[in-house]
C-alpha cells in the first residue's frame, strides 16, 4: 500500500519543487524516505524527520549521491519539530498524524510556504491496514481546521489508492 510515492504528492511535485527556491523542504515523519528521495534526486533540498534510525539509514542509501539530510526525533516528545521555524519551502507530511504538532507545522512555514498533507480518514478503520486508533485517524472535514492559519488551496477527502485518506494543499499567507 506504501511503495512508491502518493499520486496525491506526484500531482503537487513540480510546486513542492518551485517552492523549494523559498527555503528547504521538510518531511515530517518521513519513514523510508518516499517522498524525500525522490525530491532529493531531483536536486531540491530536502531534510527529513523520523524517529526510527533505521528508517533514516534506508533513505539516506537510496538517496546515494543526492544527499537528504536526516534527523532522529520523537515528534511526540515537546510542542515543535527540533527545527528553525519559518524557515522551510514546503512541509510534507504523509500517513502521520499528531494533532498536538499542528500548529507547529504552521508555524515551519516561511511566508508563500506550502503544506502538503495526506493521512487515514476513520472510514480506514473499516478497510485493510493502516491504523485502527482514532488518535490515528481523521474525521470527515478536520483536516483543514487543524491549520487555520494557512490558505487551503486544494481538499479532497476518499478513496485514494485503496486507502480512505484526506489530502491537503495549503499555503502560508505572504
Ligand atoms: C506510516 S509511516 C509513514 C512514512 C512516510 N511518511 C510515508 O508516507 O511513507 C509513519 C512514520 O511515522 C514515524 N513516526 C511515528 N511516530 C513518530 C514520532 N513520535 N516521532 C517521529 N516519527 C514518528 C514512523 O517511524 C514512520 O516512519
Amino acid at each position: 500500500m506504501t511503495a512508491g510515492p502518493s499520486p496525491f504528492f506526484e500531482r503537487h511535485r513540480d510546486r513542492v519543487a518551485h517552492a523549494a527556491a523559498l527555503g528547504p523542504v521538510l518531511d515530517v515523519a518521513s519513514g523510508r524516505g518516499r517522498h524525500a528521495v525522490p525530491l532529493a534526486r531531483d536536486g531540491v533540498p530536502v531534510v527529513a524527520l523520523d524517529r526510527r534510525s533505521e528508517f533514516l539509514v534506508e533513505l539516506r542509501r537510496a538517496a546515494g549521491p543526492a544527499a537528504v539530510a536526516t534527523v532522529r526525533c520523537d515528534l511526540e516528545a515537546d510542542a515543535s519539530p527540533p527545527v528553525a521555524p519559518s524557515r522551510w519551502g514546503a512541509v510534507l507530511v504523509f500517513r502521520y498524524l499528531h494533532r498536538p504538532l499542528c500548529p507547529a507545522l504552521s508555524e515551519l512555514l516561511c511566508p508563500g510556504g506550502l503544506l502538503l498533507y495526506e493521512t487515514f480518514l476513520v472510514d480506514q478503520a473499516e478497510l485493510e491496514g493502516g491504523p485502527r486508533n482514532p488518535a490515528f485517524l481523521l474525521e470527515s472535514g478536520e483536516l483543514p481546521c487543524l491549520f487555520p492559519s494557512l490558505e487551503i488551496a486544494a481538499y479532497h477527502e476518499g478513496l485514494h489508492g485503496g486507502a480512505a485518506t484526506a489530502q491537503l494543499l495549503a499555503q502560508k499567507p505572504r
